[in-house]
């Protein structure tokens, strides 16, 4: 098993200097190229993430695998080759992309993002599911964010690729991401093993406020102290550094985090009108059904007090409805 594994690595280490070179050094990568540059890639991050580019041909890589002499059985087997059905024969996979490479925790490739360079579908391409590549197993930019994450005890979680490299360009190099939107439990405690704390800093858009809602629970669920970035509605981590630079992402976003309890409070008023009583009293109702969930007693004090505070309700009538709402869940 373990030399089938060693082969598959080296192919893909060896697919991933054709691609950084055929994106850094020739003309077929020159859109590609520009593409990267001018959506705010720097020359070094592109070395220091190995990122490549996949020409538009179908035996490019294909060729070079064989060359070397690369069984190309495995290279199929985690999808990087594909096999034509009517006569076997196999062809490159991921064609006219950016590749990112994939890596494990120790710094091997395992596997590849590819993008496409416009708005066709689909966006991101994989490698394939493998003895080798494990989506929910993996944490991208572990090996690279390592040392930084153990220094701080504190690892930022992002959505994509871009957002890690981005945060990486712009000073925060304790950020991971998960390939997608959902966290595993294998995934948090590969987290837990290097960090205390997690600033979970997903894209602020419908589905990406979801996933920060089920990542909180399933980190907390781990041990982790969980956090939630700042980043203002409708953007992600990268867009937001594009637009509002490297400073305020550090500052504001990333310094900015919020106990997940704000974060879930700032959650349930979105698309609620307070002004209106019922849909007020439904706010503070799941707001204080989420305190229930808090096993401090001088955590539940506090928010118990702001909801008190800002409503002008009694810490009594607060406290009862509380204690019946856990009598319920019970
Ligand atoms: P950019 O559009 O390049 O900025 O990427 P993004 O990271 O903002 O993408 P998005 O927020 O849509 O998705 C976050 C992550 O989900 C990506 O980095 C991918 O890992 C994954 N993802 C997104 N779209 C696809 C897809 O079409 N296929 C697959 N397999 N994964 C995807
Ligand atoms: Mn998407
Ligand atoms: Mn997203
Ligand atoms: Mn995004
Ligand atoms: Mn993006």
């Amino acid at each position: 098993v373990s030399n089938d594994l060693t082969a598959m690595i080296a192919g893909n280490e060896l697919a991933a200097k054709l691609y950084h070179h055929l994106l850094t050094n020739t003309d077929q990568g020159k859109e590609a190229l520009e593409y990267l540059l001018k959506r705010g890639f720097t020359r070094e991050n592109i070395q220091d993430f190995s990122i490549g580019f996949a020409p538009d041909s179908w035996d490019t890589l294909t060729q070079f695998l064989q060359r070397r002499n690369v069984p190309l059985n495995f290279m199929e087997q985690i999808g990087l080759l594909s096999k034509r059905e009517f006569d076997g024969k196999l062809f490159d996979r991921f064609r006219n992309r950016v590749m990112f490479p994939i890596w494990n925790k120790d710094g091997k490739i395992i596997g590849f993002g590819g993008r496409v360079l416009g708005n066709e579908q689909p966006k991101y391409l994989n490698s394939s599911e493998s003895k080798l590549f494990n989506k929910s197993q993996i944490l991208y930019g572990l090996h690279l964010a390592r040392p930084d994450i153990r220094k701080k005890n504190e690892a930022v979680l992002f959505e994509g690729y871009v957002d890690v490299i981005s945060a990486w360009k712009a000073g925060v190099r304790n950020g991971v991401a998960t390939l997608g939107t959902a966290i595993t439990n294998e995934q948090a405690k590969l987290i837990r093993r290097n960090a205390e704390t997690v600033i979970v800093c997903y894209d602020s858009d419908n589905a990406g406020l979801k996933a920060t809602y089920r990542a909180i629970q399933i980190l907390e669920e781990n041990n982790c102290f969980v956090k939630v970035a700042k980043l203002p509605e409708g953007y992600d981590p990268d867009e937001f550094i594009q637009k509002n630079g490297s400073e305020k992402f550090r500052v504001e976003v990333i310094g900015g985090s919020m106990t997940t309890m704000a974060f879930k409070m700032s959650y349930l008023r979105k698309g609620r009108n307070l002004q209106n009583e019922a849909e007020r009293m439904q706010y503070i109702e799941d707001v204080l059904t989420e305190i229930t969930t808090l096993s401090k007693s001088i955590e539940r004090d506090h928010y118990i007090r702001q909801l008190a505070e800002e409503f002008s309700l009694s810490l009594d009538a607060l406290k009862q409805e509380l204690f019946r709402l856990h009598k319920l869940k019970n």
